[in-house]
């Protein structure tokens, strides 16, 4: 299969911080007043208006960063749709200039904190859905703005369809044992740790291509919805 590529040169990348507002990564409903600049909280979306045939997403990206895999994604699985959200606004906006300008009708970056769930995507719809290379949030006292949580997998459970896969990525040991812990407390996951060469996926992310030239261990996992 030909598939296009991206001259990423063509888009330069503007400053983009490392994190967004802490407030950012907490469910907008535990902040009482906002005089703050929180993305959109949607309970509904209208596909008509996000992707070119009007159809739901077929696969979520979770954190998608700076949208290589979800973009990529796209241009091999042109007959459905990918929906990535990301917390940082200005790497949203930039991801958008990318797929307008190279004319993507398959696949979009929301501005969207993931603490809120996933109301607007239909039960049972969704065949997988990536989590990879999470904020670590190593100090403990910033666990809490980890978005994996007991809530949000409940949330990846009711979204995905009968057997539809979790996949996995994290380069901080802590991070995995967080997952795992969660995983475990939920119970309505199997997982397992994969090699590269039981990696299903054909495209890498960002931060996935970054540890690979740097050598940096990193581990996955494909969880199956039970
Ligand atoms: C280390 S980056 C990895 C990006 C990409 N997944 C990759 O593998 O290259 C983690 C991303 O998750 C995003 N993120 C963290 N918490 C989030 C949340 N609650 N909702 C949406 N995105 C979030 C961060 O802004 C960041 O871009």
């Amino acid at each position: 299969m030909r598939v296009k590529k991206i001259d990423y040169t063509k888009y330069p990348l503007p400053r983009i911080r490392h994190h967004a507002n802490p407030v950012l990564y907490f469910p907008l409903k535990q902040h009482k007043g906002n005089n703050f600049l929180y993305p959109p909280v949607y309970n509904k979306l209208d596909w008509s208006e996000i992707f070119a045939d009007g159809k739901p997403p077929a696969m979520l990206d979770i954190g998608c960063g700076l949208g290589r895999f979800l973009i990529e994604m796209s241009l091999i699985h042109k007959d459905i749709n990918i929906l990535g959200f990301e917390v940082r606004q200005s790497a949203v906006e930039w991801i958008e200039s990318v797929t307008s300008g190279e004319k993507l009708p398959n696949v979009k970056a929301l501005w969207y904190s993931a603490v809120n769930g996933l109301p607007f995507i239909r039960s049972g719809s969704i065949e997988k859905v990536f989590y990879f290379f999470p904020d670590p949030w190593v100090k403990k006292r910033h666990y809490k703005r980890r978005a994996f949580s007991v809530e949000l997998l409940a949330e990846i459970h009711r979204v995905l369809k009968s057997g539809g896969q979790l996949f996995l990525m994290t380069d901080v040991p802590e991070v995995d044992e967080f997952q795992r812990d969660v995983l475990d407390q939920y119970g309505k996951f199997s997982y397992r740790y994969v090699k590269q060469d039981q990696w299903e996926l054909p495209v890498d992310t960002n931060h996935e291509e970054f540890c690979i030239r740097k050598n940096i261990p990193f581990i996955r996992m494909i969880c199956k919805k039970i």
